[in-house]
């Protein structure tokens, strides 16, 4: 039976929907199964033998470049008797990729080219190669979709409703990782969604940041203003850090924008891009379970700033960090709130209305 409208309220999330196992099952299959999702950063793969194993939705998927520098990704799964292949990401494991269990061997190509014991004719082995993925690289980003009829990846990002490709101006494919923080964080991957979505909490749980970035403090994401989505920072303020004027080089157009300015997109299902004066951070979640994601964060600075030892990154790396920390606490709170009995939805105002966007796109994915 459909509640009745509140005003001033529009529906988000059950409680089931986060923290059921069932729907988390659904999820993974039409969501996480279905979209392009962001799979790891570009220069992880910069060597011949360099692989990417990541999970996608229910699966581990294996990622590598041929000897064209092209990309190949592949479900991480021997066609022998099932073995997984690639236990993490890594380099080195030269021209073939060999199962742990039998030796059996594949090429970057995914063709089986080996079966150890075997007399080389008696296995058509023709027949038998690894189940490819489709693949596909924007800016400094691996993405993969295990949809084999997923649009091309640079349309799926130009009808997104976060609109990422305004972001290319930034040039992130130049810029390089200077670390990359993992932190297991006991909530749903919509909690984290709905949460970067909107700043009505910003004044309450992000003081640092509302101090640097004004309009925050409002609710607002955006300014009415900055046609460019972007959002300017304090007067005499020059990054998110904890040291103002510190010298850092700029990302690339940053000098072409009139104010010291942070720009930001969620990219869903998995992915986050902030863009600050001096810093690109990247996030990606992968959901383990419905009460359980895995949040990893990657720090990019101008490739120059991160290999010179006398630039001090830290205090822009820590800064953001803080930010990250806030955010996960709430929504472990909100995660452990919403498993109460006494609880049946959550509801989203007018002032959130990334969110209904969010939650639009993942009732069209779902039903
Ligand atoms: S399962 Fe991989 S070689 Fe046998
Ligand atoms: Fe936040």
């Amino acid at each position: 039976m459909s509640e009745k409208p509140i005003d001033g309220l529009s529906e988000s999330f059950t409680r089931d929907e986060y923290i059921s196992p069932e729907i988390f099952a659904t999820e993974m299959k039409k969501i996480y199964g279905t979209n392009w999702c962001f799979a790891g950063l570009s220069e992880s793969l910069s060597k011949i033998g360099d692989r990417l194993v990541v999970d996608i939705g229910d699966e581990s998927i294996l990622i590598l470049r041929n000897r064209e520098n092209e990309l190949r990704a592949f479900y991480n799964v021997c066609q022998h008797r099932g073995s997984q292949l690639c236990d993490a990401s890594g380099s080195g494991f030269g021209a073939a990729i060999t199962c742990p269990y039998h030796a059996w061997s594949y090429s970057v190509e995914g063709n089986l080219i080996a079966t150890p014991l075997h007399e080389k004719d008696s296995i058509d082995r023709s027949a038998i190669s690894l189940k490819p993925v489709k693949v596909a690289q924007w800016q400094a980003f691996i993405f993969v979709s295990l949809d084999p009829n997923a649009p091309e990846l640079i349309d799926w990002l130009e009808s997104h409703y976060s609109r990422p490709l305004q972001l290319e101006k930034f040039d992130m494919a130049s810029l390089k990782n200077a670390r990359t923080t993992v932190d297991e964080v006991q909530a749903n991957w919509k909690v984290l969604g709905e949460n970067y979505s909107e700043c009505l909490h910003c004044a309450v749980v992000h003081p640092e940041l509302v101090d640097l970035v004004p309009i925050y403090k409002t609710g607002s994401t955006t300014q009415t203003d900055r046609p460019d989505w972007g959002v300017s920072l304090a007067e005499g303020a020059t990054g998110l850090s904890y040291k103002q004027n510190e010298n850092l080089p700029l990302l690339p157009a940053m000098d072409e924008i009139d104010d010291y300015s942070v720009f930001g997109a969620y990219v869903y299902p998995n992915m986050l891009i902030d863009i600050s004066p001096t810093v690109a951070v990247i996030t990606r979640y992968v959901p383990r379970s419905a009460t359980h994601t895995t949040i990893f964060t990657d720090y990019l600075f101008p490739k120059d700033a991160v290999d010179n030892p006398d630039v001090d990154l830290e205090p822009t790396i820590s800064f953001s960090d803080l930010v990250n920390q806030q955010d996960i606490s709430v929504c472990v709170r909100v995660q452990r709130g919403v498993a109460s009995k006494s609880f049946t939805r959550a509801y989203h105002t007018k002032m959130e209305r990334y969110c209904k966007q969010l939650i639009q796109r993942y009732r069209n994915e779902i039903s």
